[in-house]
């Protein structure tokens, strides 16, 4: 039998390759295990627990709908930041505004942790893949004080490291530091996350899109003709046009393409001009991934980790995937 390595000795290991590192990185990436671990549990019990499935009754500052386990997930991760000791503030999909940690102890932390607790909402009630996105960033204002906005308005170029966990078939763990992409899967026989997806690439190009179609006559005719004139379309030495695969769960949908090579576009809409997903909590991150294992993410017209944020909760329109896919997706936009 082949030697397991778990994500804790993983860690560890990458740390002994920084030659000044003092394992404070190290030790939050462990608490981000450790509070998805939780996170997990509770995700797969759901559905018999009293209080976990259903609509909390309150909105996010973004107006949706927040569901218990989006609070259930916030607060969890949240604890754990808070007692870890690494991190000086955070900010999150579900809460208002950015915390900055009121504890000494927290204020010596160097790092700021942006998040999405729960992605793909809509999905938790019917049992349906749904994940947790990470974006780790070196706080800007001085180690002792106060976490400040500008800790967490960075650009993706500054993150130091980023990850999403899936709650889907299996729990998977993929994360970055900068220096490739690796995927651990849980067993939950013994508790451990376990690399079981070393060094990831994403294909060059691939054959599947994923977009919210029921957009398309709402957002820029340039993406209703690559669908319709190109997606949709055998191409010369194909059999059949490419496959729509649409989850609703972004770290899903980007998950799958990931491996199996794709395109996924959330364009700006008449309904939401500047697109829907969120620059910090959702796109910076899964852009850090993506470029990392050798693929594209853009507005379509510009690199998003080169965007330079001006408020928390700020969306921009997505076209991420395989670096051709998006490369000629872009090519439609006027
Ligand atoms: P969240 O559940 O964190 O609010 O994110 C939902 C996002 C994303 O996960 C998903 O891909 C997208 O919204 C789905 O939006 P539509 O329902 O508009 O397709
Ligand atoms: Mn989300
Ligand atoms: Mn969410």
């Amino acid at each position: 039998m082949s030697k397991v390595t778990t994500l804790h000795e993983f860690i560890m290991d990458r740390q002994a390759e920084f030659q000044f590192s003092t394992g404070e990185l190290s030790r939050l990436l462990s608490d981000i295990a450790v509070a998805s671990k939780i996170v997990s549990k509770d995700v797969r019990r759901a559905g018999l627990l009293e209080n976990f499935l259903g609509a909390e009754g309150t909105t996010n500052i973004q107006g949706e709908e927040q569901q218990k386990l989006d609070v259930i997930a916030d607060n969890q991760f949240i604890n754990m930041f808070q007692s870890g000791g690494e991190v000086c503030g955070i900010a999150s999909e579900e809460n208002d505004n950015f915390m900055p940690f009121k504890s000494e102890f927290s204020k010596k932390g160097k790092y700021v942790v942006l998040f999405d607790p729960l992605d793909g909402s809509s999905n938790i009630d019917v049992n349906v893949s749904i994940g947790t996105i990470f974006s780790i960033y070196r706080r800007v204002s001085e180690v002792g004080t106060e976490a400040t906005l500008e800790d967490m308005l960075q650009a993706g170029t500054e993150q130091v490291a980023a990850g999403y966990v899936l709650y889907g078939s299996s729990t998977m763990l993929v994360y970055t530091t900068g220096k490739g992409v690796n995927g651990f899967t849980l067993d939950p026989s013994i508790g451990e996350f376990c690399l079981s997806h070393p060094q990831m690439k994403t294909p060059d190009t691939g054959r599947i899109y994923a977009m919210n179609e029921g957009n398309i006559n709402i957002c820029e005719s340039g993406i209703k003709e690559y669908i319709e004139t190109y997606c949709q379309q055998t191409q010369p030495g194909h059999e059949r046009p490419y496959s729509g695969r649409y989850i609703g769960s972004l770290v899903a949908d980007f998950h799958r393409n990931l491996i199996k090579g794709g395109i996924y576009i959330y364009p700006d809409t008449t309904v939401d001009p500047e697109g829907k997903l969120r620059l910090l909590y959702e796109c910076n991150p899964l852009a850090f991934i993506v470029e990392q294992a050798g693929g594209l993410a853009t507005t379509g017209r510009k690199r998003i980790m080169e965007i330079k944020p001006e408020r928390l909760h700020q969306r921009v329109p997505y076209f991420i995937g395989s670096k051709t896919m998006v490369e000629h997706a872009m090519g439609f936009l006027k």
